[in-house]
C-alpha cells in the first residue's frame, strides 16, 4: 500500500507491452514510467474491453477493482495490489493495477495448508466486498515479498448477495480479534474518507449495502456458510 506506487500508476506514462492471455476483459500488460527513469509493470483494464454481463451495469467493473483496493486499504490489510483509476489510459478510461510477479501454479489451494491466517483475510474481505468470483487463481504469491495478493475484483460490491468463492474452508468459524478490530475500524471509515471514496466509485445503494454487510458480519461474529440453492462456488475453480 505504497503512496509512491499509487502516484506512479495515477500519473506516469503508460505504454502497452502486450495482451494478457485468457483475459475476458481485454487486460493488457503495460509499463508505467515517470520522467526520472523510474518504471514499473502494471495490468491495465480499459473500460471498453469489459465483457457485458447480465447482472452488473456495463462499464463499471474497472471501478469495482479500484473500490476493492480501497477496501483493503480501509481494513489496513495489504492484500490487493495498488489499483487506481486512469481516465487517460492508452485505450481510454480504465484501471491500472501493480503487476505482481508470481508462479501461476501456486494458488489458493496450494497455499491453504501453510498460510491459513493470511488466507482467512480473503474470506472476510470477500464477504464485505460481496465478491462474486473468487477463483483459486485470484490469490497470487508474490515473489518479491512472499505475501499473498488478491486480483480480479471486477465482480464485487453488487447490492444483492452474490458471494461466490472457493474459500469456504473457514465457514462458521468465529472472527479473530484482529478481524473484528479491522471490521470495526472499517465501519468508522465507511462514515469517513473510505465512504466518500466508495461513493465516487459505486452506486449509492451499493455503498449502503457494503455498510450493511460489514455490520452484519460483525453481528454474526463468524464467517458465513454457503447459501442453500445458490451456486456458491465459481467455475472453473482455479
Ligand atoms: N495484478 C496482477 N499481477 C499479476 N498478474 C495479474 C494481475 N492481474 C491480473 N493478472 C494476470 O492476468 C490474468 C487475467 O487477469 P484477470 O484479473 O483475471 O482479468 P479478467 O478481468 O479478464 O478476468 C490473471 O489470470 C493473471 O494471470
Ligand atoms: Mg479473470
Amino acid at each position: 500500500m505504497s503512496h509512491r506506487i499509487e502516484e506512479l500508476l495515477a500519473r506516469g506514462d503508460v505504454e502497452i507491452r502486450g495482451r494478457i492471455a485468457w483475459s475476458s476483459n481485454d487486460a493488457r500488460l503495460v509499463s508505467v514510467a515517470d520522467g526520472s527513469g523510474t518504471a514499473m509493470e502494471a495490468v491495465y483494464k480499459p473500460r471498453r474491453g469489459e465483457q457485458p454481463l447480465w447482472d452488473f451495469p456495463p462499464g463499471s467493473l474497472y471501478r469495482r477493482e479500484v473500490a476493492a483496493y480501497e477496501l483493503a486499504r480501509a481494513l489496513d490489510w495489504p492484500i490487493v495490489p495498488e489499483t487506481v483509476l486512469r481516465a487517460d489510459g492508452p485505450l481510454g478510461p480504465g484501471m491500472l493495477q501493480r503487476f505482481v510477479d508470481h508462479d501461476p501454479r501456486v494458488h489458493y489451494f496450494v497455499l491453504l495448508d501453510d498460510r491459513p491466517l493470511e488466507l482467512r483475510r480473503f474470506a472476510v474481505f470477500d464477504v464485505v466486498a460481496n465478491n462474486a468470483d473468487r477463483k483459486a487463481g485470484h490469490c497470487l504469491l508474490a515473489r518479491a515479498d512472499d505475501r499473498v495478493y488478491g486480483i480480479d475484483h471486477g465482480l464485487t460490491f453488487h447490492a444483492h448477495p452474490k458471494l461466490r468463492t472457493v474459500i469456504w474452508d473457514f465457514a462458521g468459524e468465529p472472527l479473530t480479534d484482529g478481524e473484528r478490530l479491522a471490521l470495526e475500524r472499517l465501519t468508522r471509515q465507511l462514515d469517513g474518507a473510505f465512504g466518500r471514496r466508495l461513493a465516487d466509485l459505486l452506486d449509492p445503494d451499493e455503498v449502503v449495502a457494503t455498510r450493511s454487510r460489514t455490520v452484519a458480519l460483525l453481528h454474526a461474529g463468524a464467517l458465513p456458510e454457503p447459501e442453500d440453492g445458490y451456486r456458491s462456488v465459481p467455475w472453473p475453480l482455479v
